[in-house]
């Protein structure tokens, strides 16, 4: 493909999971479409068995979304009115969404500018008496420095929820993200490394006790039909999604490998122009569920942006507003300059294509376009 040459690239293809795959997903729906366990069927008990498997982890518990994931593993751990949760501020609203929800209070924390995570440091600042939770997400697909953040929970007593929504499958010193803490929660949004055909979520624990009570907790407090423990809510995971998840867990793996050979032909294809790529350590296995590179500043980002959809390249900004800026938590107070480097990464972000299905000819296209844009800059 020449440089002349017009295409279209998507930034993310939704139904390749599907077409590649598609023989066993039919299947797999079919099955529960005859079967009629529309709710609750086997396939839910059996994917939380092999997601629990694939973690490592000793319980995996779905639900309806990662939203709710979050906000279940805040009821389960006991939290009252009031109390503070630490949270990202360069995030996808959906931690402090579930944190304020649910009436308590989201106490913001800056993120590292190079890894685009919350840091130990940064929690730190912010932990007071009324600190009962720290939410660490793990964005983008790679990991938070989980050393020094489980370090510092363990010295304060604070419970850690990890959110690996963007990141699952990613490793920390060889463990697998979302199982340092108390409890991971994820997402299998169309969009993340594990996808279902809508919406769905999951959490996972060692702690039987959490993992009983988020199963209670996303089925209206019950155990037992009709018999309610706690108030809880209706967040279960269709079967149907389920009969899909189990296909597409066989393939995460592969998929994630697909991404990082994506992540190492653009840093091998970008790496002398003039642009922060993301870094991977030698203790993080980086899942790229995005590939977010930073420009100088925004109007240089936003110039690359308009540059590449003119040669039919899509990319995305996450996000283009930190967190604490949101007119939704206006209440809690916070202003412009409360969190440079959130604050700053918002101007500097694109995100390029890297979904598995992307081939490496379009990759090459899209490299070989943000070099003519540098070099006609
Ligand atoms: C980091 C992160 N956490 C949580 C969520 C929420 O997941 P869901 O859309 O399934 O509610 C998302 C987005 O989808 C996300 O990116």
């Amino acid at each position: 493909m020449m440089l002349g040459d017009k295409i279209k690239i998507p930034f993310f293809d939704a139904s390749a999971g599907y077409a590649s795959n598609r023989e066993e997903i039919d299947g797999a729906i079919k099955s529960v479409l005859e079967n009629g366990a529309y709710i609750n069927g086997p396939e839910v008990g059996v994917f939380a068995e092999r997601l629990a498997n694939y973690l490592n982890v000793d319980y995996a518990v779905p639900c309806a979304n990662g939203t709710d994931a979050l906000c279940l593993a805040l009821m389960a751990i006991g939290l009252k009115r009031g109390d503070e949760v630490i949270v990202p501020t360069f995030n996808f609203i959906a931690a402090a969404e579930a944190v304020a929800y649910l009436g308590l209070v989201p106490i913001f924390a800056d993120v590292d500018a190079i890894s685009f995570n919350i840091c130990a440091k940064s929690i730190e600042e912010k932990i007071t008496s009324q600190t009962k939770a720290i939410i660490v997400v793990h964005l983008f697909g790679s990991a938070a420095s989980m050393e020094d953040i489980m370090k510092l929970a363990n010295q304060h007593q604070i419970p850690v929820i990890e959110d690996v929504a963007q990141s699952l499958g990613g490793e920390y010193a060889g463990k697998k993200l979302g199982t340092f803490g108390a409890i991971g929660c994820t997402s299998f949004f169309p969009t993340k490394n594990l996808a279902c055909f809508g919406d769905g979520g999951a959490i996972f624990t060692n702690d039987e006790k959490l993992a009983l009570k988020v199963k209670m907790l996303a089925n209206h407090g019950q155990q037992q039909k009709y018999v309610h423990q706690y108030i809880g809510v209706n967040s279960r995971l269709d079967t149907l999604q389920a009969a899909v998840l189990l296909c597409q867990l066989k393939m995460l793996d592969y998929s994630i490998e697909k991404r990082r050979t994506l992540a190492k032909r653009y840093a091998n294809g970008l790496g002398n122009l003039p642009i922060l790529l993301p870094k991977e350590t030698t203790e993080i296995k980086h899942t790229y569920n995005q590939y977010c590179i930073q420009l100088a500043d925004f109007r240089q980002r936003d110039d690359l942006k308009k540059y590449l959809l003119d040669q039919g390249i899509s990319t995305m900004i996450y996000y283009s507003q930190p967190n604490h800026l949101q007119e939704a938590f206006t209440s809690f107070g916070y202003k412009t300059g409360d969190f440079l480097v959130a604050e700053q990464l918002c101007n500097k972000v694109l995100a390029l294509p890297v979904f598995p299905a992307l081939s490496f000819e379009h990759q090459d296209y899209i490299i070989e376009h943000i070099k003519s844009f540098f070099e006609h800059a």
